[in-house]
């Protein structure tokens, strides 16, 4: 989602503002732009598309080559009015002194804009941002500093914002505050970067700040002040840069979603070293900062995500109920926030997120605080918003997902949630030999996803089957549900094709009327318990002529006379059995999409990390 790179120091500032806004490609965009202070004006250039578009805009336009000082750079995600250049940022007051970028909404923009316009203010774009600009040139005009003009602004908004903002008659400092949307302050010894995400300025910066919601930094070449909304000025420590973070690499590979489904072994590895106690038979997740005795006063669990952390959640929650008894269910973030839920004292909400900065799940940690409830994290970025309040929790240590179609952190936020069942289980009813044998399987992780990486000759020889078609569903029960609803994202996130992910009882409730010989099922079809009622659902899918996909276990002499094709992945035990099939699905999914040609690292459309609601 729309990213914020900003810099004031001692070097040539537009080239350090590319190579933050490159590093946040990622995180999905449809036009960019950024403004430097120039000798009392302000030089801005936007263009719609790719960073590299707005490199030729650059050229084209001349005059910000070897400008040393400070500037400010932004991707936007399109909320409010279609991508095009008058909407991009930095967006600016009206006499075209002050800019501002800005992630996140104004949610009383409209009341805020015709106010504005009563008193003669004309728009240029249709942003929710552009108003802020106009807020802040009135205090401007008033004759307050720029950090005060931006502190009276930001009192009359409500919303979301990470914003960075500059003035070009103060061309020796930078504004930045934060409100529900990310933003960093990183310390260089040649300047001080401002960015939504530490990955924008690794490599110049050895420490960074997270500022708080409400907090305003005054960034100046050589000081630094941070105060509140309420004006009180506050100290926030810096913590080390995690070199993790660091610029990515393709590594040989075609596309960041390749590399990351390959270096899944490595990434389940990462998560569970150190964790698993085999001859206690439990796990040790230091993180959560929990005693056995407090671990066994949990009496529900409520696991809140959004997409792929979602399904990640399901199977969560059906491993917490196997191992450890504890009643638990998952519950999308955005309703979590809104629907008034029941929370006990004695409730875990465990929030899974990836980016750690999902504006819903976010919500929902927040909500679930106010009730009272432990606050569990599954995060990958470290130091991320929800990591962070939460203040205790279990960190994936995946490595940076950058495709934007999740991979590796669903199989580590597998991995993980079946260590804490394992670990709740240990302080109820599990037994030592029990919880030794779940060590046992959750060890032959790495391995069973890099036997299954070897299907992936066959996988794309099959994918080819499914490439022309219009629609595709996925069907699994029990853990195969989750598996089975992952699947079906992953192809519609990348290959643009429409898939729906069904329990496969539940198909016969509707969506059957839908199958034909050109709706092909990928039917997740591990030999878990349910398996023959899952053979039986193929039955009813050939019936109805559509060509079925398995995903099914080696060995399992039922499925080859059911299913027009099979892909075998190694067996395990049930609870981590949707991570092999889901590895599956991902090279499926890949490889539909190259054949079609997709730009599967930024599919249209999507964003890696939604910081709106
Ligand atoms: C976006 C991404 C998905 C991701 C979801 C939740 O929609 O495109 O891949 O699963 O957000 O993200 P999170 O960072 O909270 O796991």
């Amino acid at each position: 989602m729309c990213g914020i790179a900003g810099f004031i120091g001692e070097r040539e500032t537009v080239p350090l503002l590319l190579q933050g806004l490159k590093r946040l490609e990622y995180r999905g965009y449809d036009s960019s732009g950024i403004a430097i202070a120039d000798d009392g004006a302000l030089r801005v250039a936007k263009s719609v598309g790719k960073i590299a578009a707005l490199e030729d805009k650059l050229a084209a336009l001349g005059g910000f080559a070897g400008k040393t000082g400070v500037g400010i750079g932004h991707t936007r995600w399109a909320t409010h009015g279609e991508p095009n250049e008058r909407n991009a940022h930095p967006q600016l007051s009206p006499d075209g002194l002050v800019a501002v970028v800005h992630n996140g909404i104004i949610e009383n923009h409209a009341s805020l804009r015709a106010a504005l316009e009563a008193k003669g203010h004309v728009f240029k774009s249709d942003t929710d941002t552009e108003v802020l600009a106009h807020l802040i040139a009135e205090e401007r005009d008033a004759g307050f500093s720029l950090p005060d003009a931006v502190l009276h602004a930001l009192r009359l908004v409500s919303g979301t914002y990470g914003i960075a903002v500059i003035d070009a008659r103060e061309p020796s400092l930078l504004v930045a505050a934060r409100k529900g949307s990310p933003l960093l302050l990183g310390l260089g010894t040649y300047g001080t970067f401002v960015a939504s995400d530490v990955s924008a300025f690794v490599s110049g910066a050895r420490k960074v700040i997270y500022l708080e919601d409400g907090d305003i930094a005054t960034v100046r070449r050589d000081r630094l002040d941070i105060r509140t909304l309420d004006d009180v000025r506050v100290a926030r420590t810096p913590a080390a840069v995690d070199p993790a973070a660091g610029a990515p690499e393709k590594g040989g590979y075609e596309h960041f979603m390749l590399k990351e489904i390959h270096e899944q072994p490595e990434a389940i590895a990462n998560t569970i070293r150190g964790r698993l106690l085999p001859l206690d038979g439990t796990a040790k997740l230091a993180g959560l900062q929990l005693e056995a005795r407090e671990l066994a006063s949990i009496e529900n669990i409520v696991l809140t995500a959004c997409g792929t952390s979602y399904y990640a959640g399901i199977a969560g929650a059906y491993a917490f109920e196997q191992f450890a008894l504890i009643p638990s269910r998952v519950e999308q973030a955005a309703e979590f926030r809104y629907r008034n839920p029941i929370v006990r004292p004695d409730t875990a909400l465990v929030a899974i997120s990836q980016s750690g900065e999902t504006a819903d799940t976010l919500a929902a940690t927040r909500e679930a605080k106010r009730k009272g409830a432990l606050v569990l994290s599954v995060c990958n970025v470290v130091g991320s918003t929800i990591a962070r309040e939460a203040g205790r929790g279990v960190y994936l240590h995946a490595g940076p997902e950058i495709g934007v179609a999740s991979t590796k952190a669903f199989l580590c936020q597998v991995t993980v949630l079946n260590m804490m069942a394992l670990l709740l289980g240990r302080t109820r009813q599990l037994s030592n030999p029990e919880g030794t044998e779940m060590v046992k399987a959750i060890e032959s992780l790495p391995e069973l996803v890099r036997r299954t990486l070897e299907k992936e000759d066959e996988i794309r020889r099959i994918a080819e089957r499914l490439a022309g078609a219009k629609d595709a569903f996925y069907i699994g029960r029990g853990y195969m549900y989750p598996a089975a609803l992952e699947g079906a994202l992953k192809l519609k996130e990348i290959s643009y094709l429409h898939a729906e992910g069904y329990h496969a009882a539940e198909l016969k409730h509707g969506p059957i009327a839908l199958l034909a010989e050109d709706v092909p099922v990928v039917a997740c079809a591990a030999k878990i318990p349910g398996h023959e009622k899952t053979l039986g659902n193929i039955q009813e899918c050939r019936a109805r002529k559509s060509p079925v996909i398995a995903i099914a276990t080696e060995g399992d002499g039922d499925i080859e006379a059911l299913a027009d094709e099979v892909v075998y992945v190694p067996p395990c035990a049930e609870n981590i059995s949707p991570i092999p099939v889901v590895v599956a699905e991902q090279l499926l999914a890949y490889h539909v999409a190259r054949l079609r040609g997709e730009p599967i690292d930024q599919p249209r459309n999507l964003a890696k990390s939604v910081t709106v609601e």
